[in-house]
């Protein structure tokens, strides 16, 4: 009898204490935020980067979010279920992860940036949850951020340019401080070539401040390109759309003759580079 109790007893033991050990396993996972398209060619785009992001660590599982809600709406009405960071987190949590980076793919540390922050700070230590996590820079955040997105440019298109013809880079533009960085990589593009300018679709520079400069440096020919993650619907509309108030329209009316680069800046091996750099660092502080 005693005997059976002391093996019941050991075989509770070994039980609680197995289960004790599972929760501690540490299970590392990444989760990928942008702030997300309805556009199904820019949504393969993000495939890109999430092809770069398993080369570099083959054995930890991914997961995304997207931080715009009227997108995860759309989307989900078209039947396509995409998480919020906030809801991709307890999911994560729910599936035994432990220790998870989040990576920003958003372009500057705006708005979408720091209510992203604030999401993966409210979930610091949330019971039962993930116990740690870290967190990944938008694309344009240090000196050597900006330095480098522009050599990736310069690399690519320098040929594209003339005394005549010049590039302009579509931003997004925010009402939030984070604006600067858009004059901001304008200094770092302007230390490579005069002709490289960026304008903003929702901030400041505005595309007047762009024309002027182009009249200024008598330009005939202007390239137009997003400056933007995925070429969505501010590339296929504003800038490069038929409408009379596109960026397109605007410039031909001011009698230049305009080339358009549908492509976001996932679709540059050198630019998702920086990206990873900013997972890199964060991934290592798990
Ligand atoms: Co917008």
């Amino acid at each position: 009898m005693k005997i059976k109790i002391v093996a019941l007893l050991l075989a509770v033991f070994a039980g609680y204490s197995s289960n004790a050990h599972k929760e501690n396993e540490v299970k590392k996972g990444i989760l990928l935020v942008t702030f997300g398209t309805s556009y199904p060619e820019a949504q393969k785009v993000f495939k890109n980067i999430e092809k770069k992001v398993q080369q570099a660590y083959p054995e930890i599982p991914l997961r995304w979010a997207y931080t715009s809600k009227i997108i995860r709406k759309k989307l989900a009405k078209q039947g396509q279920i995409i998480n919020s960071p906030a809801e991709a987190l307890a999911k994560m949590g729910e599936e035994g992860f432990t220790h998870v980076t989040v990576q920003s793919l958003h372009v500057i540390p705006g708005e979408e940036y720091e209510n992203l922050e604030k999401t993966v700070n409210a979930f610091q230590h949330m019971p039962k949850g993930v116990q740690k996590l870290t967190f990944g820079k938008p694309l344009l955040y240090s000196h050597s951020d900006n330095e480098r997105l522009a050599a990736v440019f310069h690399n690519e298109f320098e040929n594209k340019l003339s005394k005549k013809s010049a590039m302009v880079f579509m931003g997004h533009g925010t009402h939030h401080q984070a604006n600067i960085y858009y004059p901001g990589f304008q200094y770092y593009l302007s230390e490579l070539n005069k002709n490289y300018l960026v304008g903003t679709v929702e901030g400041f520079p505005e595309l007047d401040k762009v024309i002027e400069k182009l009249k200024a440096q008598k330009i005939e020919k202007v390239i137009l390109i997003p400056l933007m993650s995925v070429a969505g619907d501010h590339a296929q509309n504003d800038m490069a759309g038929s409408e009379e108030d596109s960026w397109k329209t605007i410039l031909e009316n001011e009698g230049f003759e305009v080339e358009i680069i549908l492509k976001g800046m996932a679709e540059y091996d050198e630019v998702i580079a920086i990206w990873l750099n900013h997972l890199k660092s964060a991934f290592e502080e798990l």
